[in-house]
């Protein structure tokens, strides 16, 4: 069994590596921390793993940490992972980063949307954890940024339309809607039930944070710079990510063209489902699930394909996702331990 750890446990990511690592039946869970609730029962903060996570909250020591695991989720916020990561890759552990820290390959694009970067040394070595993109590179990463989950839903469609030349790389437009999970456990105004049940907002329009990562991917994808249009929503669910993807098409292909072309894609991947010609996905068929379900259709009249992606933010778009890369870190069927239905 692979001892692994998790800095940051007791937010919305943290729950859900928990519930998922419980059963993934080649590690052992052996620490998890949360500075709030050092020394509380994991499950008496959250009941749901009642007997299954009875251990107690341990401080982010990383010094300590080390000796006790092998393998290291980080899910904390920005900043705080880049100090945990650089002592933990000096200690030459192996870590899933679910911050923004070392998703980007270009520190100077990191600093102009989140500021300084104290490990710069290590954006190198860091591999983006889109797993159905780069499987082999992870295999043989020692450090993963995960991919952000409005990024997720956005690149899993995109990507293989652009390699394949079916869609233009100029007028993107990508319209995304998150649950409030989205932002985190931490107490905020913005997510208070008043604030956000009955009600449905815009937020960081043409200023998110996402914007850049998903750039960083379609330019590498296209082999050029590719600008989109991103905006996020704010939904009154707790949990699920839908985008609805505007792209420009090269030529003439028919909605039953750029199915066959995404389905032949994703054959041999077990969680990214192209949906037959007229379906599109609710975010309640991949809920709990580490799947992303994807509709599309093309409006001849506008020369554009409209794709319909959904994902769960915190599996597909977190956690489910972390684990998926460990799994490939550690030579394992990426299934492992994620062949969990949606709820
Ligand atoms: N929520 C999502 O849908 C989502 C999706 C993709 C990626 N992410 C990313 O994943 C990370 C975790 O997100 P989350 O939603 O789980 O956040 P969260 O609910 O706010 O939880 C943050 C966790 O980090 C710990 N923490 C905060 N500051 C810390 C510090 N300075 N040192 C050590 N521990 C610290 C907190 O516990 P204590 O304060 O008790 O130590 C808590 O366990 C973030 O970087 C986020 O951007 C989140």
């Amino acid at each position: 069994m692979i001892k692994v750890a998790i800095i940051g446990g007791s937010g919305y990511t943290g729950l859900e590596l928990m519930r998922l690592l419980a059963k993934h039946p080649a590690v052992s869970l052996v620490a998890v921390t949360s500075r709030e609730y050092q020394g509380r029962s994991i499950s008496d903060v959250f009941p749901s793993l009642l007997g299954v996570v009875d251990a107690p909250f341990m401080a982010p020591d990383v010094d300590k940490l080390a000796a006790e695991a092998d393998f290291f989720f980080t899910a904390v916020p920005h900043k705080a992972a880049m100090e945990a990561v650089a002592a933990l890759r000096s200690f030459g552990k192996r870590v899933v980063d679910l911050s923004a820290d070392f998703r980007f390959n270009n520190a100077a694009v990191y600093e102009t949307w989140y500021g300084p970067h104290s490990a710069q040394e290590l954006l190198a070595e860091a591999v983006y954890g889109l797993a159905e993109v780069y499987p082999e590179e992870i295999s043989r990463a020692n450090l993963v940024g995960n991919p952000g989950c409005y990024p997720t839903s956005i690149l899993l469609p995109l990507i293989p339309l652009i390699q394949a030349g079916a869609c233009r790389t100029t007028g993107i437009i990508a319209d995304s809607k998150s649950g409030a999970s989205g932002a985190g456990r931490g107490l905020s105004l913005d997510v208070l039930y008043c604030e956000v049940n009955e009600g449905f907002k815009a937020y960081k329009v043409a200023s998110h944070r996402h914007r850049p990562e998903i750039e960083q991917e379609l330019s590498h994808a296209a082999g050029h710079d590719v600008n989109i249009s991103f905006t996020p929503h704010l939904v009154p669910m707790s949990r699920g990510m839908l985008s609805t993807i505007y792209a420009p098409l090269k030529g003439n292909p028919t909605t039953a063209d750029l199915i066959d072309l995404l389905s032949n894609h994703y054959r041999d991947k077990s969680f990214v489902k192209i949906l037959k010609e007229g379906a599109f996905p609710n975010t309640s068929h991949v809920r709990g699930s580490n799947s992303c379900h994807i509709g599309l259709k093309v409006d001849e009249s506008m020369g554009l394909v409209i794709i319909v992606s959904v994902i769960d933010n915190l599996v597909k778009g977190a956690s489910g996702q972390a684990i998926q890369c460990m799994n490939l870190m550690l030579g394992l069927a990426e299934t492992t331990g994620l062949d969990v239905l949606a709820l």
